[in-house]
């Protein structure tokens, strides 16, 4: 098996066991109210800062393609403003319950399922978007080069979010591992904090410094438009944290400084 296999494989196992986000909802999969007590966290606490970063008021009429598309939250935001959206992901259970979100609110969906590497996904697109995916396949840059030569019309653009070394939730896994004795490797410990991995299973995850991301995406061609560090929640603020606008400027500057996601528009 290759590193690319082994990663798609190990996604797959992770998440047709437990889908990400599942954990935000006690409603029966597939209902409206599933996908709306997700979308309630996603957006009102945990990542408010999505819609307005990648700007998905101004999407309408694109061609987009989302690569990893969980629970089609914000596949669906980006369809309810306008955008002709397809999606690529490779965990069966997702592409099941991002057709059914779209199924809930009417609206048109392409879904394709498997590698990009190796799926005709019908390009050329606009926008490729892809929220917390990147980072999970060992072939990144492959998938990098492949979507602005294969993928993207030209000056397309390309919109992601990736993990960040210097964050709070970073610092707070590796204190979490020392303290645990080490029993298992550092990044064992963050798939299983981090994407509910079953021990010993972990999947792909690169956690990196902005410079890191930043040079690999001009490697791969990209000139960066756009940058902002985000992801900072108010659990990480003892006693007042509760207070904070989750999508308010403290929580914002702190998320500059110490957010979980590097978020990137690149041409
Ligand atoms: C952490 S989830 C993020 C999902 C969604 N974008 C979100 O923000 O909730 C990672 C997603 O990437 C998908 N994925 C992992 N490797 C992939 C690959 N090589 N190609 C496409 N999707 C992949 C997983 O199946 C999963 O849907």
């Amino acid at each position: 098996m290759t590193d690319l296999e082994g990663s798609i494989s190990a996604a797959r196992a992770t998440w047709n066991r437990k889908t990400v986000g599942s954990q935000r909802s006690n409603s029966e999969a597939g209902t409206l109210e599933y996908f709306e007590q997700i979308r309630a966290y996603r957006y009102g606490y945990e990542t408010p800062f999505i819609q307005s970063f990648f700007q998905f008021s101004e999407i309408s009429g694109q061609r987009v393609l989302e690569i990893g598309v969980g629970q089609g939250i914000d596949g669906v935001e980006m369809a309810r403003n306008g955008a002709l959206y397809s999606g690529i992901d490779v965990t069966e259970a997702h592409l099941n319950l991002t057709r059914q979100n779209f199924a809930n609110h009417t609206l048109p969906l392409t879904l394709f399922h498997g590698d990009l590497l190796r799926t005709d996904v019908g390009a050329p697109y606009d926008v490729v978007y892809s929220f917390g995916v990147i980072h999970h396949i060992s072939a990144e840059e492959e998938y990098l080069r492949h979507v602005r030569a294969n993928v993207l019309k030209p000056g397309g653009r390309l919109m992601i979010a990736v993990y960040s070394k210097y964050s709070v939730f970073n610092a707070y896994m590796i204190a979490t591992w020392l303290l645990k004795g080490r029993s298992c490797r550092l990044d064992d410990w963050r798939s299983q904090v981090a994407e509910l991995s079953e021990p010993g299973s972990p999947v792909t995850i690169k956690i990196r410094s902005r410079r890191e991301v930043q040079r690999m995406l001009e490697r791969c061609g990209f000139t960066v438009e756009r940058y902002a560090k985000r992801g900072f929640v108010q659990a990480y603020v003892p006693i007042v944290g509760k207070r904070l606008s989750p999508n308010g400027a403290v929580l914002t500057a702190l998320g500059s400084l110490l957010g979980w996601y590097h978020c990137f528009i690149c041409r």
